[in-house]
């Protein structure tokens, strides 16, 4: 047993038996990345917010603790919560919750929009090097929000409600735009949110706002004009799929020659990421929701992967698409211009025999003939999703460890594999 903060890990590994061949479907899950910042906007809700396709994920487990200790009542019925926030109460995040969780940060908006104050620390999250959130607390800020910081607490109130203003971010934040989207929905006038995120979670975060009473419009492009309203109601609500799980499934695929289909998925927002895959010789064809992958014996490498704010190759999608790269006819160059120390995963890859060099931003992937299993241990979230990728391709047995962080993200990863084949299974170490 391995003791963090106040959650006792029970010692797991993936032992994955590769490489074997996977076929039929898969459903992709909800977004996580969605999920989060729209249970923090069911706070707002004057009546019950109902969310569908929520996923089982321990990141989303902590958002409901965090609105159960601020007095919500949350119900759960398979992939649906329901949220009652008429009960809301209590305006402090505990230490141990923040902690979790980077996005627990997107709590503030909505607290401070509805209490007029909040008290909660500085947050945790995968260590993908320094995150701050100077630019949420600038926002926030400029909006009329007061907040000390001290010994690490921060401590916010607003006399009266939250004022709209002009807000430009010096870098599209996904967590700074949904808090500010958060802060200004119930602000007094209108707040214009200048260089903002344009992910699909902030689209769907504005869908919900907007079905609740909300006037935010621009969502999805560089603008978003926010009109402050009185108050917001509840509505029914279905998260969208979520679509790094759906490169990560693609690029198992790919890593181990495999025809797969993926089901629920949205293609319009994997742009920049299926012509990665098309770039490495795999086949894709997709209908309605659902996407078919054919993969070469061989895999050709991905030339020059890029990461950048949405519509851009995403950062969360580089490590598994770095793990099929391995096993590429050639050599492969990443970029990873959103977080400063992501290639965490390259350490564990070469432990399975993967040729990587790490300068920088930059990483240069020598495909090799072939990945040979060993133990290795998740890094963080998807450094994580690579080493499963890497493990489903390599000649032998791939004992993963460190699986928490995979459990952040992933919903019982380990029988979706093993549905379409995949020679995996969970074991206590
Ligand atoms: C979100 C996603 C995460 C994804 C990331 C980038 C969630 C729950 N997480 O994280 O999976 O990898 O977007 O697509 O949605 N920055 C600052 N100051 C700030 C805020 C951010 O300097 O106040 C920097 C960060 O250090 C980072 C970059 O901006 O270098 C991007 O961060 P951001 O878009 O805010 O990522 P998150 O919202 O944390």
């Amino acid at each position: 047993m391995e003791i963090t903060g106040e959650r006792v890990l029970t010692l797991e590994v993936l032992r994955i038996q590769g490489p074997g061949k996977l076929s039929g479907e898969i459903s992709v899950h909800g977004a996580k990345n969605s999920t989060l910042p729209l249970l923090a906007a069911s706070l707002l809700c004057k009546s019950e917010a109902v969310l569908h396709n929520c996923p089982l994920l321990s990141d989303v487990d902590t958002a409901v603790r965090i609105l159960r200790t601020l007095g919500c009542r949350v119900r759960r019925e398979g992939h649906t919560l329901t949220i009652d926030s008429s009960t809301l109460s209590g305006d402090e995040i505990p230490e141990n919750l923040m902690r979790e969780m980077r996005s627990s940060i997107v709590f503030l908006g909505a607290v401070v929009s509805r209490l007029g104050k909040a008290r909660l620390s500085f947050p945790g999250g995968c260590e993908l090097g320094p995150r701050p959130i100077d630019l949420h607390l600038a926002a926030l800020r400029k909006m009329g929000l007061h907040i000390r910081e001290d010994h690490g607490c921060l401590e916010c109130s607003v006399p009266g409600r939250l004022r709209g203003c002009p807000i430009s971010l010096s870098f599209p934040s996904v967590g700074a735009t949904e808090n500010v989207m958060l802060a200004a929905v119930c602000a007094e006038g209108s707040t214009i949110l200048s260089n903002a995120a344009r992910e699909p979670e902030i689209c769907d975060l504005a869908d919900f706002l907007n079905a609740c009473g909300g006037r935010v419009s621009g969502a999805g492009e560089s603008e978003i004009v926010i009109q402050g309203v009185e108050s917001l109601g509840g509505c029914e609500h279905q998260v969208i799929p979520d679509r790094i799980v759906a490169a990560t499934y693609l690029a198992a695929a790919a890593a181990t020659g495999s025809e797969l289909t993926l089901r629920h998925v949205d293609c319009s927002h994997l742009q920049l990421v299926l012509p990665v895959f098309e770039e490495a010789g795999c086949s894709l064809r997709s209908q309605g929701k659902s996407l078919w992958i054919q993969a070469p014996e061989r895999l050709r490498p991905v030339g020059n992967v890029r990461t950048m704010p949405y519509p851009g190759f995403p950062t969360d999608a580089q490590a598994p698409v770095m793990a099929m790269a391995c096993l590429a006819d050639g050599t492969s160059l990443f970029v990873e211009n959103i977080f400063e120390s992501r290639y965490k995963h390259a350490g564990e890859l070469m432990r399975l025999g993967a040729r990587i060099k790490v300068e920088g931003r930059v990483a240069v992937v020598e495909g090799v003939p072939a990945l040979s299993g060993a133990p290795v241990q998740a890094p963080d979230l998807r450094g994580g999703a690579a080493l499963l990728v890497a493990g489903l391709g390599a000649q032998g047995t791939t004992l993963l460890s460190g699986l928490h962080h995979l459990d952040r993200g992933y919903e019982a990863v380990e029988k979706a594999l093993a549905s379409v084949g995949a020679d995996i299974r969970r074991e206590t170490a």
